[in-house]
């Protein structure tokens, strides 16, 4: 399984050396308050003409601090707002690589995160035709994984402590540890479905709540986890840098599936 951080806060990067790395809007704001970049970046979002072209000149200001740090990919996020309109997601995702552009990041470099609605996966399919690569988020369940594969998207993010907080909130009392926590289940079933299928698409498990869910996942082809649970799982499992050994995590890594199945 290959790490990626799910950060923005390049310290954090440093110290893990993940393979790739992912943000999100609310990720991206948390780091550019950070310390001496605070004031820099300020000045950038204060020159944008809204708050959209704000967040992305920040986004793609941190974005490209990291592409020099990690090997891999960087993920960045098309604002949210935008999920339910395709035409507004292509011109974001045009624009954020623009800017990449400009930093000198080219496109096989980054991600452009998009969200696994309808709309959003019209998006996706368009821009990997255009050769730029997409990681599509908000991904809760069979359904879209399947959409997103038909898409040809390079990779998906299911989530898993979204649909376990859902679930919680439904049966406060129920034991959701372990093998019944359902978003370990979804993804699971979702990689099992690809590899079963032969999908190219990359899976990356994302959005956890606790280093079992990690654990479990273990085998995914790249899981993307918080600094906080990276720290975590560095102090159980040693040294974690790059890769999540399967067997080191005491994993159930899933089974591709026989065509026949
Ligand atoms: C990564 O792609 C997601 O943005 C992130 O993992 C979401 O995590 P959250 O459910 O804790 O917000």
């Amino acid at each position: 399984t290959t790490v990626v951080a799910d950060t923005g806060d390049i310290e954090a990067i440093r110290r893990f050396e993940p393979t790739d790395a992912t943000t999100n809007p609310s990720l991206i704001l948390q780091a550019a308050q950070q310390g001496e970049r605070r004031a820099r970046l300020g000045e950038i979002a204060r020159q944008a003409i809204d708050i959209d072209d704000a967040l992305d000149a920040v986004a793609v200001e941190i974005g490209s601090e990291i592409s020099g740090l990690v090997p891999g990919y960087v993920s960045t996020e098309v604002s949210a707002r935008l999920s339910f309109d395709t035409e507004a997601t292509l011109a974001r995702a045009h624009s954020l690589i623009e800017r990449y552009g400009r930093h000198g990041v080219g496109p096989e470099r980054i991600l452009i995160k998009v969200a696994s609605t309808w709309e959003g996966i019209r998006a996706a399919r368009q821009l990997e035709r255009e050769g730029i690569h997409t990681n599509l988020t908000l991904l809760f369940s069979f359904a879209q994984a399947q959409a997103c594969a038909d898409a040809g998207v390079t990779l998906i993010s299911p989530f898993v402590g979204r649909i376990l907080d859902w679930h919680k909130a439904q049966q406060p009392e129920a034991d959701f540890s372990g093998e019944n926590d359902p978003g370990v289940r979804s993804v699971r079933q979702i990689y099992e479905h690809y590899k079963g299928h032969g999908y190219h698409t990359i899976v990356m498990g994302a959005s956890f709540r606790n280093s079992g869910e990690i654990v479990s996942l273990a085998g995914c082809d790249r899981l993307t986890i918080s600094p906080a649970l990276l720290g975590e799982l560095a102090e159980t499992h040693g040294t974690l840098t790059r890769r999540l050994s399967a067997q080191d995590a005491e994993t159930r890594a899933p089974e591709p599936l026989d065509e026949a199945d």
